[in-house]
């Protein structure tokens, strides 16, 4: 597979409404008046986010909604998803993932994010006895939800009460009364670690909870970035510019100034509420209800009619969050091999499903013997990748990785499954593995066994492995340049 070469990049958006306007003039938007948030919502997201081309959809006059006060559904499909990240539209998928690569994370610029005195998220606020988070839309997702979820769409910021870096992080947050959401921080996560920290020094976790605002920053919330950077100062390399950002009057936690709704407050280590279940992103509701930490909510700042960002997980196959995930963690792993001195690497595709997370394939040209292992070993558990990472494939350059028909072909002609799959063990997994036994659960033991499948021609007698008889790229450009008439119907 060829280096794609687009990596000139132009994000040309400040925010969400930028955002809206743009993708408006790609025809791209479509708003939905009168839905109710117990089912309505819900179901236009099972209808919409599975799609590759679905619309971005806008939820307004909502029942038992103040009129404005919307939900934005849908970011990353269609054309958007290349605008979103600053790239022209003819650029396919493994085009815009590569592309993002280069623009992006091989010399990642962080600019530090600027305070200013004010911002449009102060437009509104409510502070102690006004505080009521259920007066914006909560829709529930799924059918069989404990209950309405206002933070899918959203990340939330926090300090390390030592290290003072600061980090944003996608938890869903779960609407438990006027002044309580849940805050679901999963096991060694940035944001799991400064709670740690918080716990231990019997201190309140300050934190600001974002809820809709510019796509980039949440997609960034939502993916891994290096340890003690702020996602917000990656973003700001993107644009070029610093992301400014206002400071929360009870916690001084600075947040986007552009930003359509923040829940400031505080996580207490002994206040915990039933949780979920939730349908997770393993199409399972494998975390069940349990109880689970909270935000208690000192401060609700919005702008004038304030835009909810909704992004459910839709569970089996592909759906809009694993549709970014996909481009993005894709050049993330690549980026993390390559400096981990892996050389080589053609493409990395985390596959859509098992929601851009469980099932890696990298091709490589290979060098040297053990290089397919090395480079499997890696991609199972660079940073980007650990995290609830399952299966890893590695084969050889002439294969397109991100199609899963040319993958399973290497993979079923390139392997004997005794001699070409090897596995390793207790490796971090994610609590909504549905395959975690009770037993494991009970412990606390959130870890699993990783496949890690050799699908190369073997090293030591590749030049005696058959020929493929599949065709070229540019074969297949002239066979569907001379007879792809004979398609049309
Ligand atoms: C829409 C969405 C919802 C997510 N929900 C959660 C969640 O509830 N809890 C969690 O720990 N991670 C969740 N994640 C994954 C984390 O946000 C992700 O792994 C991120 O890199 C963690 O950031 P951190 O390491 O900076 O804390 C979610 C991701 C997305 C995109």
């Amino acid at each position: 597979m060829s280096e794609p070469k687009e990596t000139k990049a132009h994000i040309d958006y400040e925010d969400l409404r930028e955002w809206i306007v743009k993708a408006q003039a790609l025809g791209e938007v479509k708003t939905v008046k009168g839905a109710n948030l117990q089912e309505d919502v819900g179901l236009a997201a099972e209808a919409v986010l599975r799609a590759e081309n679905g619309p971005c959809v806008i939820f307004d006059d909502i029942e038992g909604c103040a009129p404005g006060f919307r939900i934005l559904l849908n970011m990353f499909a269609g054309k958007r998803k290349n605008m979103t990240l600053g790239f022209p539209d003819h650029l396919s998928k493994w085009e815009l993932s590569d592309g993002f690569r280069q623009a992006f994370l091989k010399d990642q610029k962080t600019i530090p994010h600027r305070i200013v005195d004010d911002g449009p998220v102060f437009q509104n606020v409510m502070m102690g006895d006004a505080v009521d988070v259920t007066k914006f839309p909560a829709p529930v997702w799924h059918e069989g939800d404990g209950g309405p979820y206002i933070g899918t769409g959203t990340y939330s910021i926090t300090m390390d009460p030592e290290e003072k870096w600061l980090n944003a992080g996608a938890y869903r947050a779960q609407v438990h009364d006027r002044k309580t959401v849940g805050i679901a921080i999963a096991k060694g996560h940035h944001g799991y670690l400064h709670q740690e920290k918080y716990i231990k020094r019997g201190e309140p976790m300050p934190v600001a909870m974002v809820l809709g605002g510019d796509p980039l920053a949440f997609f960034y919330g939502g993916i891994e970035a290096p340890y003690g950077v702020f996602e917000l100062d990656i973003v700001g390399g993107m644009r070029g510019k610093p992301v400014d950002m206002v400071r929360g009057k009870l916690t001084g936690l600075p947040f986007p100034a552009h930003a359509e709704i923040v829940l400031e407050g505080f996580v207490h280590a002994e206040k915990t509420v039933m949780e979920g279940p939730f349908g997770e992103w393993s199409g399972h509701y494998a975390g069940g209800s349990r109880m689970r930490h909270v935000l208690d909510i000192g401060a609700i700042y919005h702008r004038n009619d304030p835009i909810v960002v909704g992004v459910p997980p839709m569970g089996a196959g592909p759906d809009e969050m694993a549709r970014y995930r996909a481009v993005m963690r894709s050049a993330i792993i690549k980026e993390n091999m390559t400096k981990a001195g892996v050389p080589g690497v053609q493409q990395v595709w985390c596959h859509e499903v098992g929601a851009a997370r469980m099932f890696h394939s990298v091709s490589i040209k290979q060098a040297y013997p053990g290089h397919a292992v090395q480079a499997a070993a890696i991609a199972a558990q660079c940073g980007g990748s650990a995290y609830a990472s399952k299966y890893v494939v590695v084969t050889d350059e002439d294969v397109d990785v991100t199609n899963l028909d040319n993958l399973l072909w290497a993979m079923l002609t390139r392997t004997d499954p005794k001699e070409s799959i090897q596995f390793l063990s207790g490796a971090w997994d994610s609590s909504v593995d549905p395959a975690l036994t009770p037993e494991k659960r009970a412990a606390g033991d959130f870890t699993h066994s990783v496949a890690l499948i050799n699908a190369c021609r073997p090293y030591h007698w590749r030049d005696k492995f058959p020929r493929s008889n599949s065709p070229s790229p540019e074969l297949m450009r002239r066979a569907r340049e001379k007879y792809g008439w004979l398609l049309e119907s």
